[in-house]
């Protein structure tokens, strides 16, 4: 069974180019595989908190006051968010060259040492296994070519963040040059649309990423079928 969990963060309401194109990834997802179930998380409406001096303790150490255990909590159901997951839809907007607060503190919560990564001698190794994503990035101004391409600490930390947990099957969409006005917006949002499209006949042609927890497969399970 393919679960999504389609994650928003913009607070620009109903104006937000990326939860649009969010929704409709999620709706194209469920016309190539109808029998997806979908989570949806709105970091706007609900953000998750900032970790403090009180809080930290429960992702990075061991939880032990009522505020570290408090935190540890959320972290635990976020991850299980993620860990039944085998598609993610992160709508990323841009805010100041790179993502939002609200989304930078969910991956503060998710990104847990010994649950999502763990350390070896050979380096970190991301422990979330089966999950392909895309990720529609709206913004402003032009970055995925041209003179601010050096500029985008969004895409390569995105990249960085989810594939040090291991998600690193990641389709990129752009929604560039909103800014610039409604043509160039409405050119932004449909070139945004073709890329959605491409990528989700990719995963859909990729077959079901089926989660074995105990790491073997039964005779009509595929684990990940992706080339
Ligand atoms: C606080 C804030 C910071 C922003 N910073 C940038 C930026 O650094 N570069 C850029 O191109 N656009 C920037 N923008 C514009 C947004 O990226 C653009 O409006 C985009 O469409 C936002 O995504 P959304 O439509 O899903 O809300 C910023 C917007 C806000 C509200």
């Amino acid at each position: 069974m393919n679960r999504i969990l389609a994650i928003n963060s913009s607070i620009s309401g109903e104006a937000s180019v990326s939860r649009v194109l969010v929704e409709e990834t999620v709706q194209r997802l469920l016309a190539a595989i109808p029998d997806a179930l979908v989570t949806r998380r709105d970091l706007s409406d609900v953000p998750v908190p900032h970790l403090t001096p009180d809080t930290v303790a429960g992702i990075r150490a061991v939880a032990t006051t009522e505020d570290e255990l408090a935190a540890q909590g959320l972290s635990d159901d976020l991850i299980a968010e993620l860990q039944e997951a085998t598609i993610l839809v992160i709508g990323a907007p841009m805010y100041n060259f790179s993502i939002s607060t609200t989304l930078r503190s969910w991956f503060d919560h998710v990104l847990r040492p010994r649950v999502t990564f763990s350390f070896s001698e050979s380096g970190p190794q991301g422990l979330l296994t089966g999950i392909r994503a895309i990720v529609i990035q709206a913004r402003g101004g032009l970055y995925s070519e041209g003179p601010s391409k050096v500029l985008d600490f969004q895409e390569p930390y995105l990249k960085q963040l989810l594939g040090f947990v291991g998600i690193t099957d990641v389709a990129f969409v752009h929604a560039e040059k909103i800014g610039f006005g409604p043509e160039a917006r409405d050119a932004a949002i449909a070139h945004a649309r073709g890329q959605i499209e491409t990528a989700v006949a990719r995963i859909a042609a990729g077959g079901m990423a089926v989660h074995v927890p105990d790491g073997t497969a039964g005779p009509d399970q595929v684990i990940d079928r992706r080339p």
